[in-house]
C-alpha cells in the first residue's frame, strides 16, 4: 500500500472514531438533560422554592393575563356573585366607594385597577395590604374563585 493510502486510512479510523465517540457522549449528555426536566420540582413541594407570591404572580401572567390584558377563563356571574357579597361591604357594588388616588380631579376606582393594573389587583386580593387595610383572600377562596372575581372585577365602571 502507498503512503498516501495509509494516511487515508489512518483519517478516516479517527474520523469514525470520534463520530462514535461523539455519539455517546452526546447521548449521555442528551438523557442528563432529559433527567433535569423529570427533576424539576413540583409546584408547592418543598424542593420548589418559588415563594408564594411569586408562584401566585407568575400563575396570574402566564396563565390568566390575554394580550390585552383581560382575565381568560372567569365566570363573571359566579364573579358578580362573590364580589357583591365579600368585596361591596367595603369598596360599594360598583367599587367605587374608595378612591385609589389622592387626585380629586381624576378619581380611580377598584373598577380601573382591575382593568389598568391587574398586577396590583390580584396581588392586593391574594395578600392583602395591612397598613390600607385590605385583607388577604388567598386562603379563603379557591384560585378559580379569585378568577372570577378578578374577571368580574373588570367590568364594573373605572370612573
Ligand atoms: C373590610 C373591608 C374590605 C373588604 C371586605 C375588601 N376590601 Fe379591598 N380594600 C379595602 C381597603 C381599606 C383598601 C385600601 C383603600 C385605600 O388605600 O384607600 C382596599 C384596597 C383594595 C385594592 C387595591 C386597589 C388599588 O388600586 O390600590 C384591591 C385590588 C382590593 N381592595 C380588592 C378587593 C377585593 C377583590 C375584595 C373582595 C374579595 C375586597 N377588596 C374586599 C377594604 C376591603
Amino acid at each position: 500500500m502507498r503512503v498516501s493510502g495509509k494516511i487515508w486510512m489512518y483519517s478516516a479510523f479517527i474520523v469514525l472514531n470520534a463520530f462514535f465517540l461523539g455519539n455517546t457522549v452526546f447521548a449521555n449528555d442528551s438523557t442528563k438533560k432529559i433527567d433535569a426536566v423529570k427533576e424539576k420540582p413540583a409546584p408547592g413541594s418543598k424542593a420548589d422554592t418559588l415563594t408564594r407570591e411569586d408562584a401566585r404572580m407568575a400563575y396570574l401572567i402566564y396563565n390568566l393575563l390575554d394580550e390585552n390584558k383581560k382575565i381568560k377563563g372567569a365566570d363573571l356571574k359566579r364573579g358578580e356573585e362573590l364580589f357583591y357579597t365579600n368585596c361591596g361591604a367595603c369598596h360599594g357594588n360598583d367599587g367605587r366607594r374608595f378612591n385609589f388616588t389622592p387626585n380629586q380631579r381624576k378619581a380611580t376606582y377598584l373598577g380601573a385597577t382591575a382593568r389598568n393594573e391587574m398586577p396590583t389587583f390580584w396581588y392586593l386580593m391574594n395578600f392583602g395590604d395591612k397598613k390600607r387595610g385590605m385583607l388577604a383572600y388567598i386562603d379563603e377562596f379557591s384560585l378559580q374563585e379569585l378568577v372570577d372575581i378578578a374577571g368580574f372585577a373588570q367590568t364594573l365602571p373605572p370612573d
